[in-house]
C-alpha cells in the first residue's frame, strides 16, 4: 500500500504546482487517490490544471518522446495498405501523445483522443485548432472526443481499430476503490474492437508479476484470445514504466 501511494504522489509532483490553495490541492489530491475512475475527479483535475493560463500539456509519467520508439515502428509495419491505420488513445486527458503519432507517424493515421472528461478534451480542441501542426503524412487527421472508454463498441466497429494506446489510464483505475471493473471492461472493449494483430499498448509503472497476471485473465474472459508481453520502458524518478503488448489473434485465425 505504501508503495503505491508513494508512486501515486510522485506522478502528482506536477499536480503540486497547480494551487496555491493548500487545502485545496491536499483535498484534490485526495480525491484522485481514492476517485481516480470518476469523471468529476478529473473534470476537478483539468479545470484547476488549466486556471494557470496558457495551456500546457500534462504529462502522466513521461510524454511522447519517450515512447515514439514504440509506437512508430509498430505503425509502420501495420500499414499494408495507403488507408490510415485507426488509432485510439483511451484517457488521453491532455496529453500531446495523440497528437505527437499524428504528427509524425510517416504511415497515415487517423488519431482519435477519446477521455470521459469534457474539460481535457475542450482544453485539447481549442489548443488544437489554436496551434495547428502538420502531420508527416498529409491523409492523417486527429480527432478529440469525449467518450468512456468502457463502452468502446458503441463508437467503433468491431475488429476496426490497429492500435490503442493507454499511457496511466488502467493505472488510475486499478489504483481506485471502484474502478478495477471498469479497468477489466476497457481491456475487453479493446480486444472487440482492435482489428486481427493489431495492438493495446499500455504504458505502466506496475510490475509484471501483478499486470501479466491480471491482464491474462481479462484475456481468458474475452472471445477474442490475445498475446501479452512486456516491454522495460526505462526508470524516471526512482520508478521503473513498463509497456505491456496486448494483441488479439483469434477472429481471424
Ligand atoms: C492518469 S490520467 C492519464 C492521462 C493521459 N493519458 C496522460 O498520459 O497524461 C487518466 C485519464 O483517464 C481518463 N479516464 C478515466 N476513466 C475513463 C473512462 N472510463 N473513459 C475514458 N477516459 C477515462 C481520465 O479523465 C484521465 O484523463
Amino acid at each position: 500500500m505504501l508503495l503505491v501511494l508513494s508512486r501515486v504522489s510522485l506522478a502528482f509532483q506536477s499536480l503540486r504546482k497547480v494551487s496555491a490553495r493548500r487545502w485545496h490541492h491536499t483535498s484534490l489530491i485526495n480525491d484522485l487517490i481514492n476517485n481516480m475512475d470518476k469523471k468529476a475527479t478529473w473534470d476537478r483535475f483539468y479545470t484547476e490544471n488549466s486556471k494557470k493560463g496558457n495551456f500546457k500539456n500534462f504529462e502522466w509519467f513521461f510524454g511522447f518522446p519517450s515512447v515514439k520508439d514504440y509506437i512508430l515502428p509498430l505503425l509502420q509495419s501495420m500499414s499494408d495498405t495507403p488507408a490510415p491505420l485507426h488509432v485510439l488513445d483511451i484517457g488521453c486527458g491532455t496529453s500531446a501523445l495523440g497528437p505527437g503519432i499524428y504528427t509524425h507517424s510517416q504511415c497515415a493515421v487517423k488519431v482519435t483522443c477519446a477521455d470521459i472528461s469534457p474539460v481535457a478534451v475542450r482544453l485539447m480542441q481549442e489548443h488544437a485548432e489554436s496551434t495547428p501542426v502538420q502531420p508527416c503524412n498529409p491523409a492523417s487527421t486527429l480527432f478529440f472526443r469525449e467518450m468512456d472508454c468502457t463502452e468502446l463498441e458503441g463508437h467503433f466497429k468491431p475488429r476496426s481499430l490497429s492500435l490503442i494506446v493507454d499511457k496511466g489510464t488502467t493505472d488510475a483505475l486499478v489504483r481506485s476503490k471502484e474502478g478495477q471493473a471498469k479497468a477489466g471492461q476497457i481491456v475487453q472493449q479493446c480486444l472487440t474492437v482492435l482489428r486481427c494483430s493489431g495492438s493495446l499498448l499500455q504504458f505502466s509503472d506496475e510490475d509484471p508479476d501483478a499486470r501479466l497476471l491480471w491482464l491474462e485473465n481479462e484475456c481468458q474472459n474475452s472471445e477474442a484470445a490475445a498475446d501479452v508481453s512486456v516491454h522495460e520502458v526505462g526508470e524516471l524518478r526512482g520508478v521503473t514504466y513498463f509497456c505491456y503488448q496486448i494483441t488479439p489473434y483469434t477472429a481471424q485465425h
